[in-house]
């Protein structure tokens, strides 16, 4: 498969602070990449790099096989970009706010009418056509953002954050959206800080951290590269901590910690461990409310890898 992009040792500073540090990467055609890290890791410069909105001082970048450079008007007609920031005309309606900005690209009239309407129904927007923006909540808002980015059918598309402050159904609509628009052929770049969306929304992830890259992969290799394989779960009320390093020293134990009278016990290998807990705290007369078992979440990878939770 063709790489959209190449990304080769980009490195960005502001003054004295390195914001992208030596960052190299592909993005494959028809996939969704996921770009995750918490706030100040490079996402969103690293974007406006790639886009050429940004002077930097090492690497480069091609897109389509080209440099991208920022007289590449060619290239930039097939990219489509929704920013961090909502950034449309008050002054306009809804569908006037996606007219113009499809408008700068798709010059035959009737097309435009199509291509509005399609952008209109991927957003969930039909019924707000002749709203302004005022009126519109602030996941309408950033739908119409949406919109606005991608009414041109480009063929590579770039979306900063788009979900944050959304109430749940604009988010839903939104990550459908975007999996409309991959599996319609577009190649997209999601930048997000939220863990959960990267593990239903994308085909392969680069997790960021402070500009470099720390881990690369689909989420199911990613979990992989994580030494846990399963987390069981005890809800049970004033614990002796004496029992910790017994607990410890069971088959396969990685860690073991108490706290809110929640046992969280994690096992670097997958088999039996509910019902080998099930069993010793039945053995110590332990009584318990809950317990259960999960697989580690993505955020177990990242806390592992960088010893910090994602969301700082
Ligand atoms: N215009 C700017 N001037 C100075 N520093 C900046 C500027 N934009 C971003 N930074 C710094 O660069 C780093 C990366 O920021 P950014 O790319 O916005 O991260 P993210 O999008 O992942 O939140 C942060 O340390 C941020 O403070
Ligand atoms: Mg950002």
């Amino acid at each position: 498969m063709e790489n959209v992009i190449e990304v080769r040792n980009l490195v960005k500073k502001y003054k004295e602070i390195i914001a992208v540090d030596n960052l190299s990467f592909s993005v494959r055609e028809g996939e969704i990449l996921g770009l995750l890290g918490p706030n100040g890791s490079g996402k969103s410069t690293t974007i406006n790099c790639i886009l050429s909105l940004l002077k930097f001082q090492g690497g480069n970048i091609k897109i389509f096989g080209k440099e991208m450079t920022p007289n590449s008007y060619e290239l930039k007609s097939k990219i489509g970009v929704v920013f961090q920031d909502v950034s449309i005309f008050d002054e306009l309606t809804v569908y006037e706010n996606i007219d113009y900005f499809c408008g700068l690209y798709v010059k035959n009239k009737e097309t435009r009418k199509k291509y509005i309407e399609d952008a209109l129904k991927l957003v969930g927007l039909e019924d707000f056509q002749k709203f302004y923006p005022k009126k519109l909540s602030g996941g309408l808002l950033r739908r119409l953002n949406i919109a606005c980015g991608i009414a041109h059918k480009p063929k590579l598309i770039f979306l900063d954050e788009p979900t944050v402050a959304v109430d749940p159904q604009s988010r839903n609509n939104i990550l459908d959206g975007i999996k409309q628009l991959r599996d319609m052929g577009a190649t997209v770049v999601y930048t997000t800080h939220y863990m959960e969306e990267v593990e239903i929304l994308c085909d392969r992830v680069i997790i960021l951290d402070k500009g470099k890259i720390i881990a690369e992969g689909t989420t199911d290799e990613l979990k992989q590269r994580a030494s846990i394989e399963e987390k069981v779960t005890v809800e049970v009320n004033n614990l002796d901590v004496r029992e910790l390093p017994k607990i410890k020293d069971l088959m396969n134990v990685l860690e073991v910690s108490y706290e809110d009278n929640l046992l969280l016990v994690t096992y670097k290998d997958g088999k039996n461990n509910l019902v080998n807990m099930i069993t010793y705290l039945k053995s110590k007369g332990i009584d318990y409310q809950k317990i259960y078992s999960e697989r580690p979440t993505l955020n177990d990878v990242f806390l592992e890898l960088t010893g910090k939770e994602l969301r700082d």
